[in-house]
């Protein structure tokens, strides 16, 4: 049995220079099948509010519902360092939530770490959290839970104050204490610089080749989510056009009598 990476080997990771792999799972044989490919890091993302739940936003996606998801992962999971998001309203109403929240992920969820979204305003949350022993990533940019501030899913940074206000959002998340950041939806420049200043790794989704390392949703890559197409997603994968062409078979077959055989059928 493989030994379960920690944060040791992910801080390693950036300063010996070899790239981070991490994507999000939200059930056991995803997770057992990107385990068993050898990715580095899996987040239980709460974009499982729109990924699998049907919902337009992140916002509905409720504590109960990472736990859930988490220990499913978690008992798929062999060598991958896991990390589970804190959903929206679980740590933006007060720091006592918050480290009351990261705990529940841990003790219940079973994950090595927790996600918050946010800079400078959830610096005093990372410290608090990060002060009980639990490892926490930040995640800057692009932030899906404050969809209704940005006034949609925009790219962040892009004018010089905002790209300043990014910058130091980065240092801010790093003093807090968190062992690394996710970086999304930010211009690929502002990205490499944050990266070059920061010792903590960053993980970039739709912030260019200059990160230590690339996250990415499941479902995107693999052509399951045909709703969104954001332009930093790449299709490696259509396996909605395979899940169809066996379920066209399977009703063909059914109602053909083809289906069961004796092959599959008792005597
Ligand atoms: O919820 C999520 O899946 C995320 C990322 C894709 C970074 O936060």
């Amino acid at each position: 049995m493989a030994r379960q990476k920690t944060i040791l080997d992910i801080q390693k990771m950036k300063a010996e220079g070899e790239r981070i792999t991490m994507l999000t799972a939200y059930d056991y044989p995803f997770a057992r099948l990107m385990d068993q490919c050898g990715i580095d890091m899996i987040l239980v993302g709460d974009s499982l509010g729109t990924a699998v739940a049907g919902h337009d936003t992140t916002l509905p996606v409720t504590m109960d519902e990472m736990i859930y998801h988490a220990k499913a992962v978690v008992r798929a999971v062999e060598s991958a360092f896991v990390v589970v998001d804190m959903p929206f309203m679980s740590y933006q109403t007060d720091v006592r939530d918050a480290r009351y929240n990261a705990g529940r992920l841990i003790k219940e969820g079973g994950a090595q770490a927790v996600k918050i979204e946010g800079g400078c305003n959830m610096a005093e949350t990372i410290a608090a959290i990060t002060a009980m022993d639990i490892p926490v990533v930040g995640h800057i940019g692009l932030t899906p839970q404050s969809i209704h501030r940005m006034g949609g899913y925009r790219v962040q940074g892009r004018q010089e104050e905002q790209a300043k206000r990014l910058l130091d959002d980065a240092r801010a998340v790093e003093q807090a204490g968190a062992f690394a950041v996710v970086l999304e939806g930010i211009p690929r420049k502002l990205a490499a610089e944050i990266t070059r200043e920061l010792s903590i790794p960053t993980i970039g989704i739709g912030a260019g080749v200059d990160c230590d390392g690339q996250v990415l949703v499941i479902h995107d890559i693999l052509g399951l989510c045909e709703k969104y197409s954001p332009k930093f997603v790449k299709k490696f994968a259509d396996v909605s056009g395979m899940i169809r062409q066996g379920i066209d078979d399977y009703i063909r077959e059914v109602k053909d009598g083809e289906f069961p055989t004796p092959d599959h059928s008792f005597d």
